[in-house]
């Protein structure tokens, strides 16, 4: 059972991952983690695509089988997830058994149906390049670039999906459904779309062509093509576990929102009678210099080099604060140490350690518990009470930057309330007054973090664990009343110091 299936993209086998991979990961991760910790019951998907012509051409100028390439490109896939703290509960692979029986089952029945049908297909053909081209590939002056070597046009016999029967109830369904698309503004690209009329869908390559690809049941001398087999994977990874499906949300880039999700997939499930997902999360790409950074545009950086250097908690932290979900962010090394540097290593690191510090020198290592609030502890208080109503709010509408940037201020509204208290002057003084305000000091200062890190874990879980590990809190699986302004720490052991973000080394103090 799960109230909240969530799932990523499945990604292409024929290079390593980069930031954009990385970056949806962390995102159905962050929206995965969040909704455990309101409670619900989440089932959380991703995986590899890999069969078609790419992988075919890959693996064969390498030397090795498809089946042995994309063994080890998934494999590198696979083992990113735990570094970045991914939470999933399953990885599908499109080479499967349990993946290519739910497909062929899939197009059996949409061919008994009468909804697959044979024709004819008509293109343009490289030879070289063994793929069909597309009026977007020819060069302005409408001749084919040299990549492609000789090109004819070819008809061959191919499957056909009816699409075009379904376009009227496509359209009545967006029409009805207009939180569908996230956000809005795409689902209005994908009603634009759908003012032309839609052609049906080549779904096949014949065998002698294509080997790489799941053969068609009704007709083995074809193999299915790329959308068919890789959109399946949503339902073939739980057709086996009942409840889980429908989805809440496919996580998807903007690249493959029309047609592919937000047109094929739709129709693909309502004429095969299955319940449709809630909607698609459509987020933007990570620019590199106004490009999108891709793997064939060769500006891809690896994620990996950034977790190894600063850890996968502050990778998590940059991509959720930095992007607007839906719209498109720039990646650069500077931007992500500006983060690194100013949020996590100065407002959040050094309030860590004055908490802690100040509990050893002034408390004998014990959180306090806190007397009646003065004017200075009311106000962080109050700051909290929207604070915390408010990021709840704002992660649930996919609004993370926003949500970061109220929690970032209620953390530097902490570090303004220790100063404003100044707790090594209130224990110079001998007043009694002094002393109670010492204590209620400490205690909301601690109070105050556990809050700040009770509410930043679904971003960075581990080092969330860490904070809530020297404060000696152990937080239950949920949130539950852990939200709650209270005196929870009074009496609680604190650790002596812990370093969450080391600062990154100058590049001239870098060993060679
Ligand atoms: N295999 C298909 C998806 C099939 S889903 C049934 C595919 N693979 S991909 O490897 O090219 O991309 C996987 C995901 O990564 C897509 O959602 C894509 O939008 C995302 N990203 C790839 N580059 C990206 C950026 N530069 N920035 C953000 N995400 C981008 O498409």
């Amino acid at each position: 059972m799960a109230d909240f299936y969530i799932t990523t993209a499945i990604d292409y086998v024929n290079g390593p991952p980069h930031v954009g991979h990385a970056y949806e990961k962390v995102l159905t991760d962050v929206i995965a983690r969040f909704r455990r910790l309101m409670g619900d019951s989440v089932y959380f998907l991703t995986g590899t695509d890999e069969h078609g012509q790419k992988v075919q051409q890959t693996a064969r100028s390498r030397g090795v089988g498809p089946q042995q390439f994309a063994d080890e490109i998934s494999a590198e896939y696979r083992a990113m997830l735990p570094r970045l703290s991914i939470s999933n509960d399953d990885f599908i692979r499109t080479t499967e058994e349990r993946h290519k029986s739910v497909v062929r089952e899939l197009l059996q029945r949409l061919f008994d149906k009468g909804d697959i049908y044979r024709g004819e297909y008509s293109g343009f053909y490289s030879t070289r390049q063994e793929q069909f081209l597309l009026e977007k590939d020819r060069s302005a002056d409408g001749s084919w670039p040299e990549i492609y070597g000789e090109v004819t046009q070819i008809v061959e016999p191919n499957y056909f999906f009816r699409l075009r029967g379904y376009q009227e109830w496509l359209v009545d369904f967006l029409a009805k459904n207009e939180n569908f698309v996230f956000p809005r503004f795409r689902q209005k690209q994908v009603s634009e779309f759908l003012k032309e009329p839609l052609n049906d869908l080549c779904i096949s390559r014949p065998r002698e062509r294509l080997e790489w690809g799941i053969p068609l049941p009704f007709d083995p001398a074809f193999v299915t093509y790329v959308w068919f087999d890789a959109l399946v994977n949503y339902y073939s990874a739980v057709a086996g576990k009942p409840g889980v499906w429908p989805p809440a949300w496919h996580v998807i880039g903007k690249d493959i929102l029309v047609p592919p999700h937000a047109v094929y997939w739709p129709i693909m499930l309502h004429a095969a009678g299955i319940a449709l997902p809630r909607g698609l999360l459509v987020h933007g790409w990570w620019l590199t210099g106004g490009s999108k950074m891709s793997k064939s545009s060769g500006n891809a950086l690896n994620p990996l080099d950034l977790v190894d250097e600063f850890g996968a908690d502050a990778l998590r932290y940059f991509f959720m604060r930095e992007m607007n979900v839906g719209q498109d962010g720039d990646f650069s090394r500077e931007l992500f140490l500006t983060r690194y540097n100013s949020d996590l290593a100065n407002d959040l690191g050094n309030l860590v350690n004055r908490v802690l510090n100040m509990t050893n020198r002034f408390a004998g290592g014990a959180v306090p518990a806190a007397g009646a609030d003065g004017e200075a502890e009311a106000e962080l208080r109050s700051l909290w009470q929207t604070t915390g109503r408010d990021f709840v709010a704002l992660f649930g509408q996919f609004q993370f930057h926003t949500g970061l940037e109220r929690l970032f201020a209620f953390v530097r509204a902490i570090n303004g309330y220790v100063e404003k208290r100044a707790p090594w002057k209130l224990a110079k003084s001998p007043e009694p007054s002094d002393k109670a305000l010492l204590q209620t000091s400490l205690a909301v200062m601690a109070e105050a973090l556990r809050l700040a890190s009770v509410a930043l874990r679904p971003v960075m879980p581990g080092a969330m664990e860490r904070i809530n590990g020297v404060l000696g809190y152990h937080p239950a699986g949920a949130w539950l009343g852990e939200l709650e302004w209270g005196g929870r720490l009074a009496g609680s052991k604190v650790a002596a110091a812990l370093v969450l973000f080391p600062r990154p080394l100058a590049a001239a103090d870098k060993a060679p």
